[in-house]
């Protein structure tokens, strides 16, 4: 695992976005992730496309999860998310971008229907992830046990209590989720992950210290991926003795 250290949440951002643009010709399949992580990056490749360094136009998407019970139009939805801080700004063919969409916390069949778009496409060619202060990726949260490919996940506690800062208040959280499992997430042949603020450090600690893998920290999974680089803000780096 290779890990970069930014001097700060500028720099991380700048950093990954100019080694996506490098290799941006070899890249077909891009996939991205939300939460405020990512926005730095997504505003970086955004200004690219406008620059005329690198072009979306035959490039099919894939996203890591998605709310259930949130119609698209939702701010709060992924879709929408995806669409307002990246897609709407680029030259990408919205009908090649792909967020998972489950109607109701039964609907094991998108969870199918997904991992089969997912290995019908090959895998990303790049995955972006962000990392949850308690080491989860995409809704994949530390438990005794994990679902290796896409499933519908009941929300923790103190992911809806992180999350409310999005909605007016705890109450209009949605409980589930549907998200790429850590299995499918391993699929991506290489994977780029973003962690800003010493709130990551523990996190990020875990990840980097030791060769072990535990679903008490779903991001150790990485460990098992060749290809893995991680971008840090220099307050983790420092927390941790990087
Ligand atoms: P954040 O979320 O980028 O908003 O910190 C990351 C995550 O929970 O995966």
């Amino acid at each position: 695992m290779k890990v970069i250290i930014g001097k700060d949440y500028a720099e991380i951002s700048k950093l990954a976005a100019e080694k996506m643009i490098g290799e941006w010709d070899s890249y077909n399949i891009l996939g991205f992730a939300t939460g405020s992580t990512p926005e730095g990056l997504y505003q970086e490749l955004i200004q690219a496309n406008k620059d005329g360094k690198i072009s979306f136009k035959d490039k099919t998407t894939v996203n890591l999860d998605e709310y259930i019970g949130l119609p698209e139009n939702h701010k709060e939805s992924y879709r929408f998310f995806m669409n307002t801080k990246l897609f709407d700004h680029v030259d990408v063919d919205k009908k090649n971008t792909n967020v998972p969409h489950a109607k109701d916390e039964f609907d094991v069949a998108a969870c199918k229907n997904y991992d089969e778009l997912v290995n019908k496409l090959g895998g990303a060619d790049i995955q972006i992830l962000g990392i949850g202060e308690n080491g989860h990726i995409a809704f994949n949260e530390p438990n005794e046990e994990l679902s290796a490919n896409t499933n519908i996940v009941k929300l923790t506690d103190s992911t809806i209590k992180a999350n409310s800062r999005f909605f007016n208040n705890e109450d209009e959280v949605p409980r589930y989720a549907i998200t790429m499992g850590m299995g499918t997430i391993l699929k991506a042949k290489e994977i780029i992950l973003l962690a800003s603020g010493v709130k990551k450090a523990d996190a990020i600690k875990k990840l980097v210290e030791d060769d072990k893998v535990t679903t008490k920290n779903p991001s150790t999974f990485l460990k098992l991926h060749p290809n893995v680089t991680i971008y840090i803000t220099q307050d983790i780096a420092d927390a941790i003795n990087l």
